[in-house]
């Protein structure tokens, strides 16, 4: 069987993160590199192979698959190219930036005649997808929710918001998207903003009405130190909450009693722990099977829309109905 052959555009943290787990996959073959810095490409050249390319242009002649791993405010025109060349296109979160891009992008994803992935790992995380099982079989009726980081320091563009879109685009993203993933979809919401330690609304809280009557706030602070767990959701159902810790352990408590079923993921790689190595799977099964990508672009549009949703609310004052 031909090995699927990957480029990846962007070889910093996360270029490199799924370079390495598809570097171990023998159906794949990591085929081309390019990045703005073209040191950074030679030195994952070196830990897992490829052709260090001195143009998009080049990658694009040289694999079957792209990877969009640079900063945010790329991915809307690295994919789009992809996608013009008839590749197939995995797309870091965010989808892009701004609803008019996003529905450009999703329009020429949905008509290429490639697979297109939105890179929203944590929908494979052990964790979440276990508390999605666990959900099934009950019913949620509200919950809290938290995404922080410490810092907007690291890398040094997640504090620009030109680069990343805002900081909901960078970190609070994730959990928007996992929000649809395990409660539906959101029927209207309200929000809070304020602005604190960098030049941009830095400070969140808002409220999430569903289409099914579930309900949930939302609490996301981009300077709250890394204290554990910087993001938890804790759901409550009849007699019963679960709460998960990041992506290290879920806690189900059942009954009118104080007990507790605790799940631990610890042990586990971070590639793992964190649903890299699933989707990297995914991806590949989607390409060579024509299985249905789990994170369609539909989704990353989705997320973009409710980012920019709470944006609009706080700037307007409105309650946004969808
Ligand atoms: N899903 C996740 O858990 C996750 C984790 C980290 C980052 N990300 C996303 O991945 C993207 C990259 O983040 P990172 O942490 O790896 O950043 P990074 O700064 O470590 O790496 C980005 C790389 O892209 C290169 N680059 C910049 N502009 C480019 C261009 N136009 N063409 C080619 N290369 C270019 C940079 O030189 C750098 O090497 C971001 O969109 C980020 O939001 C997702």
């Amino acid at each position: 069987m031909e090995k699927v052959r990957i480029g990846i555009v962007g070889t910093g943290y996360i270029g490199n993160v799924h370079g390495r787990i598809y570097s171990r996959d023998e159906r794949t073959e990591i085929a081309a590199l390019f990045d703005i810095v073209p040191e950074r490409a030679e030195l994952t050249a070196k830990t897992i192979g490829g052709k260090v390319c001195s143009s998009r242009e080049e990658l694009l002649a040289n694999c079957d698959a792209v990877l969009v791993t640079a900063p945010n405010k790329t991915h809307k025109d690295i994919a789009l190219s992809a996608i013009a060349s008839g590749k197939h296109v995995f797309c870091e979160k965010p989808f892009s930036i701004g609803i008019e891009d996003a529905a450009e992008l999703r329009t020429a994803a949905n008509a290429g005649k490639g697979v297109f992935q939105v890179g929203h790992n944590r929908r494979y995380a052990p964790v979440y997808a276990k508390l999605k099982e666990l959900l099934q079989s009950d019913t949620p009726h509200s919950a809290h929710i938290k995404m922080n980081r410490g810092e907007l320091k690291n890398p040094v563009w997640t504090g620009d918001v030109n680069v990343t879109g805002g900081f909901l685009y960078e970190t609070t993203i994730h959990l928007f998207d996992m929000m649809r993933f395990q409660f539906g979809e959101i029927e209207e919401l309200v929000a809070y903003g304020s602005q604190h330690e960098y030049p941009e609304i830095d400070e969140f809280s808002i409220i999430f009405k569903f289409k099914n009557g579930f309900h949930c706030t939302f609490a996301s602070s981009s300077d709250a130190s890394w204290h554990f767990p910087f993001e938890r959701i804790e759901v409550f159902c009849h007699h019963r909450t679960i709460m998960t810790e990041e992506m290290e352990r879920l806690f189900d408590s059942r009954g009118m009693d104080a007990n507790f079923e605790t799940l631990s993921y610890h042990m586990s790689e971070k590639e793992e722990k964190w649903g890299y190595v699933q989707e990297d799977k995914a991806f590949i099964d989607a390409i060579l099977n024509g299985t249905k990508p789990p994170v369609t672009a539909d989704d990353g549009f989705k997320s973009v829309e409710l980012v920019e949703s709470v944006y609009k609310a706080i700037n307007t004052g409105e309650r946004i109905k969808f």
